[in-house]
């Protein structure tokens, strides 16, 4: 490698350890705090410099460079590591009472009267795989699965890979310590699991069955590439063993200094006066389940002090002072009564299994998703097989796995149709799935008008499920163009409908004729083209021109975007139906709002923070998260001084309390709604 003449080896070393903190620096505002304070292509410059230096001097190069996160060659096989301080589990705990008789027994075995307050810490009970890792002298230098807790397997090189752990801890106000065993949980997060999903599917046929399994797959690799490309996390909480370090009274100080390192932890995680606090701390967590980016299987509750923790120890498997709160199930055993099939928005033919209600996670579901033919045919699914079955986040239940062994005899395997339950077009067979070719087949307009209307798309409220099908049957609508020009007259005289509510429905549509680029081409229901690809495939043309215009090549160019998906674009924008459809929209007042334009957004969010507390009626929390920061502001989990609005829902928990004493500015959710609507017209004008 030929040496730039300009700079000396010492030189050299300066700017190396420079950029080095400064990167580090910016890993932590960015992965920890969430707040970088530099764009993309600034760290990218800092970045490069620092490989451009390595390069010209690799005897500089040391493991802890930011550089050196993707390793060398695979391994042959884990070391393994013996933890010094065993790993253990959590006792496990259902109801408020076994959380009150745990209570209880921390005070029985401390000799604490039954009528003083113990302060408890919560954090959610991540569901993804325990790691362990050393830190010597501020250096990252060993990481540990938990294997059977007393053993685990070296996954240093794998862990390296994952950009928000440190190689080298944060010492900004409080030095590293000589040795610290942080322990935390890595996760994958579910869209980081379906896009995985995704990729298997089309490489190798073959998915993950849930994101602590892809997670658990990923970091046991041993090729640290593969690792890389998985986009793992982790949230930090708690420690296996410190020395040399500050002095730590209770589990809410180890929680405040890990990020303090540059060890991220949960920000949900809450400090609480007493176990009925902890309650309902907990039932908060549970109400922000499925809006939560990762899988969590419960809370975990913690006896503040550690003095404590030293007084009740541990039994041989689990620890005294904590115990996991875990959530409901989110899956049941039921028997599959019949396998029909049903006709998606893109002529797709899916086998849905009809169950016997059964309760799932305080959900009654009496249908699950089979996927496809060959799903059913690697699982060995039969119909009045008794089935393991899921619901997980928002989407639709499915069948993970037949019970096999509790088979009769009796069990029918099923066989697709050949022709479309629908309108009777023969199917044919396109990769694993069965398609109706009949573009005006009637349940496929069905359930692409559905689509087009629901939240995430067109989000036109007031024409739901019911009423879409009045309108089909009534000859309202024969395609979602249609939508647009629905009037006052038609609808006003439908059962169901008087003056008031005819006029909102109008008005509501009305309201919706603006529409971002990326919903608009969710709406549209491309086949492989849902909400994420459809914001990448948004970003990457700009206007619908461009995306129309796209060749092949163009659209696999892009990461992310496979051979599937770029072929599916291009053949829509083929079809001369459905550039007629998209033309039949835009005149009938339809009008696609590019980024540009969003982005002067005169809001009254603009670099404020925003807390929820309470159930909205309206939104998810994720989905008013989502309008939040479109508008530019920032969603905070608890409530400080520096919280802007507090938006109090349904049942609203402590937060609202904590509001009202610090003065900060409440609103409920019509206030909110009202807010959001004058910002989002205000950016559309
Ligand atoms: S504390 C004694 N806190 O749950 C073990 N564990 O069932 C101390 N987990 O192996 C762990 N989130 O992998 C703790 N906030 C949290 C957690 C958590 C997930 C996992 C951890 C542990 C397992 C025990």
């Amino acid at each position: 490698m030929p040496r730039d003449r300009k700079i000396t080896l010492e030189e050299a070393k300066k700017e190396i350890e420079k950029l080095r903190e400064e990167i580090r620096y910016h890993d932590y505002r960015y992965y920890v705090l969430s707040d970088p304070v530099i764009s993309d292509a600034e760290y990218d410059r800092l970045f490069r410099r620092l490989q451009e230096l390595e390069e010209m001097f690799p005897e500089l190069i040391t493991p802890d460079s930011p550089t050196q996160r993707v390793g060398g060659a695979p391994l042959p096989e884990f070391k393994k590591v013996k933890h010094r301080v065993p790993m253990l589990s959590i006792q496990d705990a259902f109801n408020d009472e076994e959380i009150r008789e745990f209570d209880r027994r921390v005070k029985r075995q401390l000799g604490l009267p039954m009528d003083i307050d113990i302060e408890y810490t919560i954090e959610p009970k991540m569901d993804g795989l325990a790691g362990s890792l050393i830190y010597e002298r501020g250096k990252f230098v060993l990481g540990a699965t938990r294997g059977d807790g007393v053993e685990g397997e070296d996954v240093t090189a794998n862990l390296k890979t994952i950009k928000t752990i440190p190689l080298k801890l944060v010492e900004s106000e409080i030095p590293a310590p000589e040795y610290l065993d942080a322990r935390g949980e890595v996760f994958m997060t579910r869209d980081e699991f379906e896009k995985l999903n995704r990729r298997q599917e089309e490489v190798m046929g073959k998915i993950f069955s849930n994101p602590r399994n892809a997670a658990a797959g990923s970091l046991r690799q041993l090729d640290p590439r593969i690792t890389a490309e998985r986009k793992l996390d982790i949230y930090f909480y708690g420690i296996g063993e410190i020395r040399g370090g500050p002095e730590l009274k209770s589990q809410w100080e180890i929680l405040q200094i890990l990020p303090r390192w540059g060890l991220k932890v949960n920000p949900l995680a809450r400090k609480c006066r007493n176990i009925e606090e902890a309650i309902e701390a907990h039932r908060e967590i549970l109400e922000q389940r499925e809006n939560l980016p990762y899988d969590a299987d419960g809370t975990v509750i913690k006896v503040n002090d550690l003095e404590y923790w030293a007084k009740l120890g541990t039994t041989t498997r689990t620890p005294r002072y904590m115990i996991a709160y875990k959530f409901p199930a989110q899956e049941a055993i039921t028997r599959i009564v019949d396998i029909e099939v049903s006709v998606g928005k893109t002529g797709i033919v899916t086998p849905v299994a009809i169950l016997e209600p059964v309760d799932v996670g305080g959900a009654i579901v009496s249908r699950a998703s089979l996927h496809n033919e060959d799903e059913i045919k690697r699982k060995d699914v039969r119909i009045g097989d008794w089935v393991v079955v899921r619901r997980a986040g928002e989407v639709i239940p499915e069948v993970v796995k037949p019970i096999p062994e509790r088979r009769t005899g009796e069990e029918k395997i099923f066989k697709m149709p050949d022709k479309c339950p629908a309108c009777g077009t023969p199917l044919i067979k396109e990769g694993a799935y069965w398609i109706c070719t009949n573009a005006s087949c009637p349940a496929q307009i069905r359930e692409h008008i559905k689509h087009f209307v629901s939240r995430r798309a067109f989000n036109i409220m007031g024409l739901g499920e019911k009423v879409v099908d009045l309108f089909i049957e009534r000859g309202l609508i024969k395609d979602i163009a249609d939508i647009f020009y629905l009037k006052y007259e038609d609808i006003v005289n439908l059962p169901g409908f008087a003056d008031k509510s005819a006029k909102n429905l109008i008005e509501a549509i009305d309201n919706t004729r603006k529409i971002p680029f990326d919903r608009f081409l969710y709406a549209l229901g491309i086949r492989h083209v849902g909400e994420h690809i459809a914001k990448v495939l948004a970003e990457n043309f700009k206007t619908l021109d461009n995306l129309r215009k796209a060749t092949f090549e163009d659209l696999v160019s892009i990461n992310e975007i496979g051979p599937e998906i770029a072929e599916s674009v291009v053949d829509f924008f083929k079809n001369e139906a459905n550039l007629k459809l998209i033309e039949k929209m835009q005149q009938g007042g339809v009008e696609i709002i590019y980024e540009e334009e969003t982005k002067s957004v005169e809001s009254p969010f603009a670099g404020k923070t925003v807390v929820f507390t309470g159930a909205l009626e309206n939104f998810s929390r994720e989905d008013a998260k989502e309008i939040i920061e479109k508008l530019g502001g920032k969603v905070a989990s608890s409530v400080s001084r520096k919280t802007d609005f507090v938006v109090v829902g349904e049942n609203p928990g402590s937060k609202f309390q904590k509001a009202q004493q610090l003065g900060v500015r409440i609103i409920n959710e019509e206030e909110f709604l009202k807010m959001i609507k004058e910002a989002e017209g205000g950016a559309n004008e």
